[in-house]
């Protein structure tokens, strides 16, 4: 079948070949130990899905604004004034079908052909594929393990050519975990004011971060608006991934771009969803704390567990519930596991019933990504796979 050039150059997300893998093994009885899924395992808060209940019975089923209700619109603005410092009105606001859609959105209407967008690396599965389905190019710029996986402006300076239009900064990051502090995130602001490039910051953990760190939005610098895109996400702060509802805040004529492209592909996000989001913006946040008290304990069980694994050498994520353990060590010379890391996740399935991501997915040979948004049962029984699978390997070699 003779697709176009622009369907081709993009892949289906490797996060979503790793978990259509373990579910097929699962629906064949497989016990999978599963760290795969990049999503809360929590159930969505009982008031907010009270909310989606109550639209229905009101029969708010029908068309809405193509960018969102006001109301909600209204109440994002103020929730992340409140929760992250900013100051945008509700004409700033468009709510889109999920985070990663505000992305597609946004990248559509600025991003033209030979356009480079620089994402620092290891950098989220689906960033290079909207940027190229744009037309644009990726432009990878490293981070370092020793510093935690943070982006920092004098990498970004170096990779800017007049060809640059954006800088995408994910903090916390999937799949590392890393964090940008806030100084770091106002260097890198200047920087993009300096070669006037949009700032994007994606920001769908903004809340899952650990001590020492805390919740922070490059929209709270004073003079940010004009250069900065904030995308933001209910999925992961209220455990509400497949309600798919997200935003982007953003100057007003850059959100009526995204509400023109909205209104000729989705039109509205669900009208349910909305509702939802709606409590979930106004309501108490009481259940975020808990979650992020649970992932606290089971980031140092698995941090705890992937070094004690020889060969393996893994950071304290600052944020975020993925682990991003080095392996490189079992890539190399004679004694080597497998070739790449992709083989190596694929071996991990196959013979441990240990379901992760390479880091091949995310720009980064010579990692997993271990997702612990999973029980501390779960990640005992995985921990144990991985002990006995590179035991085993380590004797046969
Ligand atoms: C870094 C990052 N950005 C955006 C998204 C999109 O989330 P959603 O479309 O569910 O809002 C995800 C989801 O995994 C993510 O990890």
């Amino acid at each position: 079948m003779e697709l176009t050039k622009r369907i081709n150059r993009i892949q289906v997300s490797p996060t979503a070949v790793v978990i259509s893998a373990a579910e097929q093994l699962k629906a064949k009885g497989v016990d999978v130990a599963d760290f795969g899924p990049g999503e809360p395992d929590f159930p969505t808060p009982d008031h907010i899905k009270r909310a989606a209940i109550k639209a229905i019975e009101e029969n708010r089923t029908k068309y809405t604004p193509t960018g969102g209700i006001m109301p909600l619109r209204e109440a994002i603005v103020a929730w992340h004034a409140r929760e992250l410092g900013s100051n945008y009105t509700a004409k700033e606001c468009a709510v889109n079908v999920g985070g990663k859609h505000s992305i597609f959105n946004v990248i559509c209407v600025l991003i033209e052909n030979g356009d480079e967008v620089i994402l620092p690396a290891p950098y989220w599965v689906s960033y290079p594929d909207i940027v190229k389905y744009a037309g644009g190019t990726p432009v990878v710029v490293h981070t370092r393990q020793e510093e935690g996986f943070s982006a920092k402006a004098v990498d970004i300076a170096r990779a800017i050519t007049p060809r640059t239009k954006m800088v995408i900064i994910n903090s916390p990051s999937n799949p590392t975990g890393g964090v940008v502090d806030a100084e770091e995130f106002h260097r890198i602001l200047a920087l993009c004011k300096k070669h006037h490039l949009w700032l994007m910051g994606d920001e769908c953990y903004s809340h899952f971060v650990y001590h020492p760190h805390k919740p922070f939005s490059i929209a709270s610098a004073t003079d940010a608006k004009e250069h900065v895109i904030i995308i933001g996400s209910m999925s992961k702060t209220f455990a509400m991934t497949g309600w798919r509802v997200g935003y982007t805040l953003a100057p007003e004529p850059l959100i009526q771009a995204v509400v023109k492209i909205q209104s000729q592909s989705t039109s509205n996000p669900t009208s349910i969803a909305q509702y939802a989001a709606l409590e979930a913006m106004r309501g108490r946040m009481d259940t975020v704390p808990v979650m992020l008290a649970e992932y606290a304990k089971r980031r140092k069980r698995i941090v705890e567990g992937l070094r004690a694994i020889p060969g393996v050498t893994c950071e304290w994520p600052g944020g975020a519930f993925y682990a991003f353990p080095n392996i490189a060590p079992h890539l190399e010379g004679h004694k080597a596991l497998a070739k790449s890391c992709t083989e190596l996740s694929q071996q991990l399935l196959e013979k441990a019933q240990v379901a992760l991501v390479p880091g091949d997915a995310f720009g980064a040979p010579g990692y997993l990504r271990l997702s612990y948004a999973t029980s501390l049962e779960r990640i005992d029984e995985g921990l144990r796979r991985l002990n006995r699978f590179f035991a085993r390997a380590e004797a046969a070699a």
